[in-house]
């Protein structure tokens, strides 16, 4: 049983194979939360934790309820927080209520245990058999106001994870008017963590970011409409010792790809609350009578063993309980794009140019980026209008499709379907489909609008108009591209007071597009884009086979990018393709080998005119792809360690173990050649104990490889070398 509920103590004690969440009903106002860390199975002592937290400071309130025992909330740990009484830090909620007051508090009624985990309705969640898990549902109410939440907690035991994700259900006679809901609040006794979160930019996502809590708050947010490339929906508490290998660490990773907000607050007692949902910033969600409301999931993962294993909880997590469908925990073919190839510059005989190219070097699958559709010759047009541009395709995309298929490789798609291009068909019919507030000017990004994803009628377009395009049965993959932030964010036909609804209904109905094309075309392999890796999230995962990392393809900063993206990203899931030099982003001249070996980190590609490329470079890719179909599975499948990193050095190493220990791939890259250093050693990871691995032609013990190291010497700059390690 990983969920206990110790009835003499009014206590739940939720257990995973390393870690223990407890909590109790102090008062059927009070839910103390005890401890989140390390497992412990005998918790004699637990509840006197804080009996002592009143010093009788005199500007402390003390709640009524617990006035006898002299103890105040806000100076406990508190399982799920409220506004409005004398807790004075974060509240997980907040609300108004009809009579215009915002106090809230629940009381506890009755809580139940289940084995495996519902769905939520409407949102992207991880899923689990009834062996996998187990979940803990705690029902709150308040008579006064009719308000109902429901806590729910479900362990993932072997995996070291707990979800949360709560729902708020108005039984009362008045709407209530939510203003915050959090999907988890933690509070910790200690302020003694490093915070570690990714933020960036286009071209520069997934920066590690490392530093100590301070007093008072470090909030993380994003209000553009998208989870972003600013900031991800992710971040670690960890302890100051804490390294890839060694020391507590606690992430939190929200199952959502809109706007949201995280952050830890360090009160004066020096506790500190963690929470993570929903950003409450321009949020209000107006309950009526009878309905209710489900926030997206917060993921929580503890690690004993540092960052590698809570990295390694989230991807197998990930894999396994979120990736679904036909491509689930699948090797993903081999492409060729040809967005840096030829931009919007092609026609049909160049496509094919590619492909019968593509075919004779071993690439799977050929993508037609962007340009396909309308009149769409540059950015300025045609997105809403996704039929054939009949001057560059004649014959249509059915057609050039299935000659792509005859060719004897796959053909995928490129779709930018929440947008609209003023200049387009669409536009012109309907003008109001936009996010827009009348009588405001329409700001513009890349020269385009967002389509209003609160509206049924705008879903149920875009649902019909990709699948007019998918039915021709020759499309096997497309990509979902999204290229702007959202701004004047209102829609047409929903009521005043709802317009505060809007950017979270969006994703809703967003959610329920990529529902119902995954469902209703199995066999489509969809990769995610958002001007690379801008809404690269676990929401999106839930429908996504794969992510474009960024549209930096520059192999010195995808080191970079891709190592931070995979603290809570699998490799399976990061497009990461061979692209042309000097680059396009950056300029930089990196070697063919070097580009090869980054893009193998991930979902490997190309991106670059293969009938264009030198006799020499032609030999490389075949050789580049025998090589990759070699250990796809390794990369894809297998266990990552990350054993130095791009941001402590001019080396990186990682290792891909595969599932059975058997294979080891370890990726080794130089950004700039320090010389005069001997400190060449990397110490390998996750090994089958006391075996023997072999290494071009050299044998060395499991016990050598962890321990004193493996030496991989030196290279060049922008250099890459791959050391394949066979169990003997
Ligand atoms: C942005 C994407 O990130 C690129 O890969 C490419 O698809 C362009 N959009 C096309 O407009």
């Amino acid at each position: 049983m990983s969920i206990e509920y110790i009835a003499d103590r009014n206590l739940f004690h939720i257990k995973t194979l390393n870690s223990s969440y407890i909590f109790r009903v102090r008062k059927e106002y009070v839910l103390e939360h005890l401890y989140y860390g390390k497992r412990i199975d005998a918790l004699r002592g637990i509840e006197h934790l804080s009996d002592e937290n009143y010093f009788g400071a005199t500007l402390h309130a003390i709640d009524a309820e617990l006035a006898e025992e002299k103890l105040s909330t806000g100076r406990m740990c508190v399982e799920y927080p409220f506004y409005g009484s004398v807790d004075m830090r974060q509240p997980a909620f907040h609300a108004v209520y009809n009579d215009g007051s915002r106090v809230t508090k629940m009381f506890y009624v009755a809580h139940k245990i289940f084995p495996g985990k519902p769905t939520l309705d409407g949102l992207p969640a991880t899923y689990a058999s009834e062996d996998e898990a187990q979940t803990l549902e705690i029902t709150m109410f308040d008579s006064m106001t009719g308000l109902k939440l429901v806590y729910r907690y479900t362990a993932f035991e072997a995996l070291d994870v707990v979800t949360r994700s709560v729902t708020a259900v108005n039984t009362g006679k008045f709407g209530i008017n939510i203003k915050k809901i959090m999907s988890c609040s933690v509070d910790f006794d200690s302020s003694d963590y490093d915070f570690i979160h990714l933020h960036g930019e286009a071209w520069r996502e997934c920066e590690i970011e490392r530093k100590p809590l301070v007093s008072g708050e470090i909030r993380i947010n994003s209000a553009r409409g998208a989870s972003s490339h600013l900031h991800s929906p992710f971040f670690a508490l960890a302890q100051k010792n804490t390294t890839e290998d060694n020391g507590e660490v606690y992430g939190f990773s929200l199952v959502y790809s809109g706007n949201f907000e995280l952050g830890a607050e360090v009160d004066s007692l020096k506790n500190t609350r963690a929470y993570m949902g929903i950003n409450s910033f321009d949020f209000n969600w107006l309950l009526d009578s009878g309905e209710s409301f489900t926030t997206p999931e917060a993921v929580m993962v503890y690690s004993k063993s540092g960052l590698g294993a809570m990295s390694r909880s989230f991807h197998n997590l990930y894999r396994n309980n979120l990736a679904r469908g036909k491509y689930k925990n699948s090797i993903r073919p081999i492409l060729i794009n040809n967005w840096e190839a030829t931009y919007f510059d092609f026609n049909e005989e160049k496509i094919l140019d590619l492909a019968s190219k593509a075919k004779e070097l071993g690439i799977e699958l050929l993508v037609l980026d962007d340009g396909w559709f309308g009149k769409r010759n540059d950015d300025k047009t045609s997105l809403g209008d996704w039929y054939t541009n009949s001057n560059k395709l004649p014959d249509g995309i059915d057609s050039l499709a299935k000659k792509v298929t005859d060719i004897g490789i796959k053909f995928g798609l490129w779709f930018e379907p929440e947008m609209v291009s003023p200049d387009s068909d669409l536009y012109r019919k309907h003008p109001d489909w936009c996010l827009h507030i009348d009588g405001r000017a329409k700001s513009m990004g890349r020269n385009q609008l967002i389509l209003d994803l609160s509206r049924q009628e705008v879903c149920d377009y875009i649902v019909s108009a990709v699948s007019d395009v998918l039915k021709c049965g020759n499309i096997s993959y497309i990509k979902w591209d999204m290229n702007r932030n959202f701004t004047e964010i209102g829609s047409a036909v929903l009521a005043p007071e709802r317009q505060s609804e809007v950017a979270h209904r969006y994703m809703l109905g967003l959610y329920g597009i990529l529902e119902r094309i995954k469902t209703g075309f199995p066999d489509v392999l969809m990769e995610g884009c958002a001007s690379g890796g801008g809404r690269f999230d676990a929401g999106m995962m839930h429908y996504f086979d794969q992510f474009w990392t960024s549209d930096n393809s520059d192999a010195t900063d995808r080191v970079k990018i891709q190592y931070g993206t995979s603290l809570v990203m699998p490799n399976l899931f990061m497009g990461a393709h061979v692209s042309a030099v000097p680059n396009h982003q950056t300029g930089r001249t990196v070697p063919f080998e070097t580009r090869g070996l980054v893009a193998m980190c991930g979902q490997f590609g190309y991106e670059l005119d293969i009938t264009k490329t030198s006799e020499i470079e032609v030999e490389e890719i075949k050789k580049q792809i025998q090589l990759y179909k070699k250990i796809r599975t390794i990369v894809q499948l297998g266990d990552l360690h990350r054993i130095k990193s791009p941001f402590d050095g001019e080396n990186t190493v990682v290792e891909f173990v595969s599932k059975d220990k058997k294979s080891v791939c370890l990726f080794c890259f130089t950004r700039m050649c320090q010389v005069q250093y001997n400190s060449d050693k990397v110490k390998l990871e996750g090994l089958m104990p006391n075996s023997v691995y072999k290494c071009e032609d050299e044998e060395y013990s499991t016990d050598f490889l962890e321990n004193f190291g493996f030496d991989i010497q030196k290279f060049n700059d922008h250099s890459g070398k791959l050391f394949l390690f066979e169990l003997i």
